[in-house]
């Protein structure tokens, strides 16, 4: 995509990954994903803020060609991942007078990964500012969204926070500022996939950098994925209730089944928890897009594992979500087990329990069954969900949409 200009000498000069499918070799990219940098010229100093994935390098430099871009004085680094910083090398050595101004953390992160030489740096601390001549840019350190060294660069005069993965979305557009509401439904969910996915772990940390950017008050958040917004406060409302304790009267079901019998246990109590007034989400781990999941598991009130027993454990399907819903640490208020079993129970329901771990849910008693459910097994799965939506009910706060 072409430069777009986001407030005087201040541009996008980022790339876009039209057709990527996945993130880490682990997140659904379902609208693809843009790796946004951006160009800041003062009336002394120009600086560029990130740069991208080093396979769609070509467009950044692209890019600064089309700006004219002939002196290059700083490369702010506000995170060492490579889809935001692997391009550092190139851009040195077509500006080899830049510097790369970053924090201590991140210098070290750089030079492990990129093998960039100590000299080129200049480090800054928390707070710290740098002067451009007409515009200056601070930093403020933000570690832990989602890196030790990951930090923010704001545009003091113009007012524009650059937070880099902070408050992005994975979505390639060509419309950068399309914020319009027909499009905000996409951005919605792609901001919470993006949220539930790379962030979540991190949400005690987060509050702290809401209220930072709250007496900022920026007038545009450009952050390094997806669109750039000129409404801040959407997107910091957003987060401000993600990161909340509050929850939905939600309850997921995570579930596979080899011989239909945890099928059957699984759709009988999606039936009985839909009956008691609760909302239900029954997922196939075989086939469903794990990002979905992840988002909802944001803000869901109850997580239950349904798995038939297998290798003398619960299925290898279910223990790698678990893992992973263990990982990304939900606010899910309660947790249960349901499922099949040929000779012993046991062993499943603790694989599961030793998989959460970081889960501060209340574990409420599993329904597991030998074999085809029958009738007095029918009987404790609706027992099981007319506790799970009595105690649903009773701490959820946000409405469901
Ligand atoms: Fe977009 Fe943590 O990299």
């Amino acid at each position: 995509m072409s430069v777009k200009q986001i407030k005087e000498n201040i541009y996008w000069v980022g790339a876009i990954d039209w057709d990527r499918v996945i993130f880490d070799e682990i997140i659904p990219l379902p609208e693809g994903t843009s790796y946004n940098a951006y160009l800041v010229k003062g009336s002394e100093k120009t600086a560029i803020i990130d740069t991208v994935e080093p396979h769609r390098g070509e467009e950044l430099i692209k890019n600064l060609e089309t700006l004219k871009v002939e002196k290059l004085d700083y490369i702010i680094s506000n995170h060492a991942e490579q889809d935001h910083s692997g391009m550092i090398p190139e851009i040195l050595k077509l500006y080899p007078e830049a510097k790369v101004v970053t924090n201590k953390k991140c210098k070290q992160m750089l030079i492990d990964h990129l093998h960039i030489e100590e000299e080129k740096f200049i480090v800054i601390d928390d707070k710290e500012t740098l002067s451009l001549g007409d515009k200056t840019l601070q930093f403020f350190l933000a570690p832990w969204v989602h890196w030790p060294e990951t930090m923010f660069t704001y545009a003091v005069e113009d007012k524009v926070l650059f937070p880099c993965d902070f408050l992005g979305s994975h979505i390639a557009t060509s419309e950068l500022f399309d914020t319009s509401d027909e499009n905000k439904a996409k951005i919605y969910l792609e901001a919470k996939r993006y949220y539930a996915t790379i962030m979540m772990p991190f949400r005690k940390f987060i509050v702290k950098y809401l209220q930072l950017i709250d007496q900022l008050k920026p007038e545009i958040i450009a952050p390094s994925h997806g669109v750039v917004m000129k409404e801040p406060e959407w997107i910091l409302n957003n987060y401000k209730i993600w990161v909340s304790e509050e929850v939905k009267p939600l309850i997921l079901i995570p579930f596979v089944s080899m011989h239909e019998s945890t099928r059957i246990m699984v759709e009988f109590l999606a039936r009985k928890l839909s009956d008691f007034g609760v909302a239900v989400r029954p997922y196939n781990v075989m086939t469903a897009d794990i990002g979905n999941i992840a988002m909802d598991l944001v803000d869901a009130a109850a997580v239950v594992f349904a798995t038939p027993a297998i290798l003398a454990g619960a299925h290898p399907s279910i223990i790698s979500l678990a893992y992973l819903a263990n990982g990304l640490r939900p606010k899910v208020k309660f947790a249960s087990a349901i499922g099949s079993y040929g000779w012993s129970a046991t062993a499943t329901v603790k694989h599961i329990q030793q998989n959460l771990s970081s889960l501060k849910a209340e574990w409420i008693e599993e329904v597991m069954v030998k074999g085809a459910p029958s009738d007095s097994d029918f009987e404790r799965l609706e027992n099981l969900a007319k506790t799970l939506a009595e105690k649903v009910k009773s701490v959820a706060t946000l409405p469901l949409s």
